[in-house]
């Protein structure tokens, strides 16, 4: 029988001062039961919701409180407590912890461990929808994806102020999945080698992505197509052009909105979006993020094919291959050129195999067979595969990832 993810795991869980920290209780039950020990934080304001008495009684652990208190800086400094777990969750994370964080700040213990970690970060954000739709939550937010914390989308529905909208924290079932997911995959932090943070980077970079299907025709009312949706390009747009970037988003035909001060080239088919992508070159970084339709019906018909009796007789060419063109360019090539690779059964060999075919730097596999809900869902599982190997990264909403992978990106330009 496989070992429980969770037996012999340590969670540091820091619980901020919402509402929500009640829904916490749960959680420190269901992960105790499944064989993983919780070491709570308790905010300042947390205290004004739950009691450490109850947080130390579920737990079976001492909750800490105080930045400065001699006996625990005795028996556990604050660097020690905030890498002996394997984890920290930030539970219910407020606006201002996530303020906090996303600035720096370490002036309370659990904002100082927060700083001090070298584990991976998973915040559950809950607030009232106007705190968390507010520019400055979204903008700290960005911050601490790009930053490499994880997070677990609020959920829609009616707060305990009365007003309706996202900001209600997570189930404590759906963050335990995510934690699940974050341990399954995530190494320690290493210190980087030199920071500039993303934003600096990227500024004035000219960012070209290609989204969503191609539509070929086979006569003027029917064509061929694919399930893309077009949101992981778009939101991999929206995380460009947040980080400072100029972004030229070449884009199939999709039901969705081109994001803030993006310029959208509209195309239909891939030989559109080819010259679209040359169009709009040179590039700093050139993402692939389109499912191009591998063939064209090589004469579409003029009218509209009639029934006849017989089924008529397409004759497929192959269309051109953008990204692999794209990287072998010898004048002008971006500087980095990422490719994805959709596929549904042998992800690591299939897309290995084409990472080298395709001769781009980077590339992000993920699985799309039918059961992994992959196409037109919000939420993506990937894979990265470079030059250092192959990385799994947890699932994660598309704008999560988006952010994530503009942040490793920006890290690569020079
Ligand atoms: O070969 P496959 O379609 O699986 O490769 C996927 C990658 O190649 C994606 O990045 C896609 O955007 C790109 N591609 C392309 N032009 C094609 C086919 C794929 O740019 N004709």
């Amino acid at each position: 029988m496989q070992q429980d993810i969770l037996q012999n795991k340590r969670i540091l869980l820091i619980i901020g001062g919402g509402i929500a920290a009640y829904k916490c209780m749960q959680m420190i039950r269901d992960l105790s039961r499944r064989g993983a020990t919780v070491r709570c934080v308790l905010t300042r304001a947390a205290k004004e919701f739950v009691t450490p008495l109850t947080v130390a009684g579920l737990s079976g652990e001492k909750v800490y409180d105080q930045l400065f208190s001699l006996t625990d800086e005795a028996e556990m400094g604050h660097i020690k407590l905030s890498r002996d777990a394997d984890m920290l969750v930030v539970a219910p994370a407020t606006a201002n912890i996530m303020a906090k964080m996303a600035h720096g700040l370490a002036d309370d213990l659990a904002s100082t461990l927060l700083l001090a970690t070298d584990k991976p970060v998973l915040i559950a954000p809950s607030m009232n929808v106007r705190m968390w739709l507010h520019n400055a939550t979204q903008r700290n937010l960005h911050q601490l994806l790009s930053d490499g914390i994880y997070y677990v989308d609020p959920n829609e529905g009616t707060m305990a102020c009365g007003e309706y909208g996202p900001g209600r924290m997570a189930e404590p079932f759906q963050i335990i999945e995510k934690i699940e997911q974050v341990l399954a995959v995530a190494k320690p932090k290493t210190l980087p080698e030199t920071f500039r943070p993303m934003q600096t980077k990227l500024e004035g970079r000219h960012v070209l992505i290609t989204a969503g299907p191609t539509h070929e025709p086979i006569d003027p009312v029917r064509y061929i197509a694919n399930r893309s949706s077009g949101r992981q390009g778009y939101a991999l747009a929206e995380a460009a052009v947040k980080a400072g970037a100029s972004v030229t988003l070449v884009s199939g035909p999709v039901d969705l909105a081109a994001p803030a001060n993006v310029k959208l080239v509209k195309v239909k088919t891939a030989l559109d979006m080819q010259k679209a992508v040359n169009a709009a070159l040179p590039a700093d970084i050139a993402i692939f993020a389109a499912a191009v339709a591998d063939w064209r019906v090589a004469k579409s018909a003029g009218q509209k094919l009639k029934k006849t009796g017989e089924a008529p007789n397409l004759t497929l060419i192959e269309n051109p291959d953008i990204l692999k063109s794209i990287s072998h360019m010898q004048d002008g090539r971006p500087e980095l050129v990422v490719g994805f690779a959709a596929e549904t059964e042998n992800l690591n060999e299939n897309a290995a195999a084409k990472y080298k075919r395709k001769g781009c730097d980077i590339m992000v596999a993920n699985d799309v067979g039918l059961d992994k809900n992959v196409f037109g869902c919000e939420e993506n599982t990937v894979h990265i595969i470079d030059k250092n190997g192959f990385e799994n990264w947890p699932k994660s909403t598309k704008s999560e990832i988006a952010v994530k992978l503009m942040a490793l990106f920006a890290e690569r330009l020079k």
